[in-house]
């Protein structure tokens, strides 16, 4: 017999910012659509939203919309930079928050129907299994990342990697399916660069991919339109993938259906947005700037934002940067240093520590992205039909940068070459001689939008993924 209560269900993120922001939008698009919805965080993150955001008062319109906190096993003061999170994964994050999460599924009332679990987070399949819960996985990364990390074992059989120094860095990687034509060793997931194939990081990074494919299904925050033929290759793994995205599109679309404020009214960020650019870039002629940001993970070293500094001054274009607080890395106060820098500059450009970035993507007189690839950002610059420049960092973003690239065609790729004179050269390409990258931009952000349109290839997958769950917990 059926329950007499809307299904709940439990959506778990890992505690960083770019998987945060998918996971509480999808969280909002299932609320929507009748669920009553538990929102499980690290502490951490949890109150730094309740500081930064009105996500409290946001999403009490939603009956039974709960937020529950879950320790990520280090300290409330450990600095957390880097790239703590993996290197911590399996010593502490992994224990502790497989053991919470199982007391809390057994205590929490009214139980959960389903689990909505971050792809990278392969326990709560194991806890979800063992209480018998439905659980479906949602991997906040590209399926182009997603992927090429599925192959590796793969590519390591065929005698492809390792990568044999420099000097091999352009040779194509023949055995991941559906990238033949275009994917070169520099375009493999930065860990793949390592000398060593037995690597902790790449043997937890495939471990963990190739465990999302035991879930009942696979989420992903993509169009059949922008991955058809890596989202074919997917389904020979796991028969049930629901491509939704993008989730920042797809959430708008349904919320202007319900007369409800776009969701970009509501910030999900885990820093303060400092909305004086919003009134800078008003001041600027349409297309002008070149928006500057890294996400929130990825830091650079003073040396290397000088760089950029003299790429962007040297440009003909003006720019917005996003200086995050200890993105630069070095001793204490280099941050400072360097705004004191930017400052001398104020008339080509204007900086601040976070930026409300879908805002800024969608303001005229933002005419390209200077960005680091990550897969939220591409897809809020897709969306927002805006050409990009790819300075990749780490995981996906070698892969998205070539994508971008070769396959979209909508934006420049400057892997390996960052220096100032790459950069000049590229913003002058892409922001002075704009056809080319703003008509395949326009187009694209065009193609894109219809898909989360009524009738869409992701609105109907949405619509689809709601049924399956309704029946996965009658
Ligand atoms: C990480 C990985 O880097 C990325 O490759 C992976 O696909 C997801 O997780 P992150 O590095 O933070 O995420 O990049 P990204 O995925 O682009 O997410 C950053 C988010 O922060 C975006 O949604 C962006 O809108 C937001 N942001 C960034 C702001 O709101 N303000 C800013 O100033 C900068």
């Amino acid at each position: 017999m059926g329950k007499d209560r809307s299904p709940h269900v439990l959506v778990f993120p890992i505690p960083l910012q770019g998987h945060i922001n998918s996971m509480i939008k999808l969280a909002e698009l299932l609320a929507l659509a009748g669920f009553r919805l538990t929102f499980l965080n690290s502490d951490l993150n949890h109150n730094r939203l309740l500081k930064f955001t009105n996500f409290a008062t946001h999403f009490a319109r939603y009956p039974g919309f709960e937020f529950k906190t879950i320790t990520d096993g280090l300290p409330l003061d450990h600095p957390r930079s880097g790239n703590w999170f993996m290197e911590m994964y399996e010593q502490v994050i992994e224990t502790k928050m497989k053991q919470n999460l199982r007391e809390m599924l057994l205590n929490i009332s009214p139980p959960v129907d389903c689990i909505i679990g971050d792809g990278f987070l392969g326990f709560s399949i194991d806890v979800a299994k063992e209480l018998g819960i439905p659980i479906i996985c949602f991997r906040t990364s590209s399926p182009h990342g997603f992927w090429a990390y599925y192959s590796i074992p793969d590519i390591i059989q065929a005698g492809e990697l390792p990568i044999k120094g420099s000097e091999d860095m352009d040779r194509l990687i023949t055995t991941v399916p559906g990238m033949e034509t275009y994917l070169r060793c520099r375009d493999l997931p930065s860990f793949c660069r390592a000398p060593d194939m037995e690597d902790p990081i790449i043997k937890l990074v495939v471990k963990e991919t190739r465990r999302s494919t035991q879930a009942d299904a696979l989420i992903l925050n993509t169009t059949e339109e922008l991955d058809g033929p890596i989202l074919s290759q997917i389904c020979t793994k796991c028969p049930t993938v629901y491509a939704i995205g993008p989730i920042n599109a797809q959430l708008n679309t349904r919320l202007k259906a319900e007369h409800r404020e776009p969701h970009d009214h509501f910030s999900n960020t885990l820093w303060e947005e400092d909305e004086s650019c919003i009134s800078w870039l008003d001041k600027q002629p349409n297309r002008s700037v070149i928006y500057v940001s890294f996400g929130s993970i990825t830091s650079m070293s003073r040396e290397k934002l000088v760089e950029l500094w003299y790429g962007l001054i040297n440009s003909k274009a003006k720019f917005l940067l996003v200086v995050r607080p200890n993105f630069v890395t070095g001793d204490e106060g280099e941050d400072d240093v360097v705004c004191e820098l930017l400052e001398k500059t104020k008339d080509r450009g204007y900086t601040v520590h976070w930026a409300p970035q879908e805002a800024v993507l969608n303001h005229p007189a933002v005419g390209g992205f200077l960005t680091h690839s990550g897969w939220n950002s591409t897809l809020e610059s897709i969306v927002a039909g805006v050409p990009m420049i790819c300075w990749p960092y780490f995981a996906d973003q070698q892969v998205n940068s070539r994508a971008v690239s070769e396959v979209w065609k909508i934006g420049l790729d400057m892997k390996d070459v960052c220096d100032r004179k790459t950069v000049e050269k590229m913003v002058n390409d892409v922001m002075v001689d704009q056809k080319e990258f703003s008509k395949s931009a326009t187009e694209l952000s065009q193609v894109t939008n219809r898909s989360v349109s009524v009738g869409g290839s992701s609105y109907n997958n949405l619509d689809r993924l709601v049924e399956d769950i309704r029946v996965m917990c009658l």
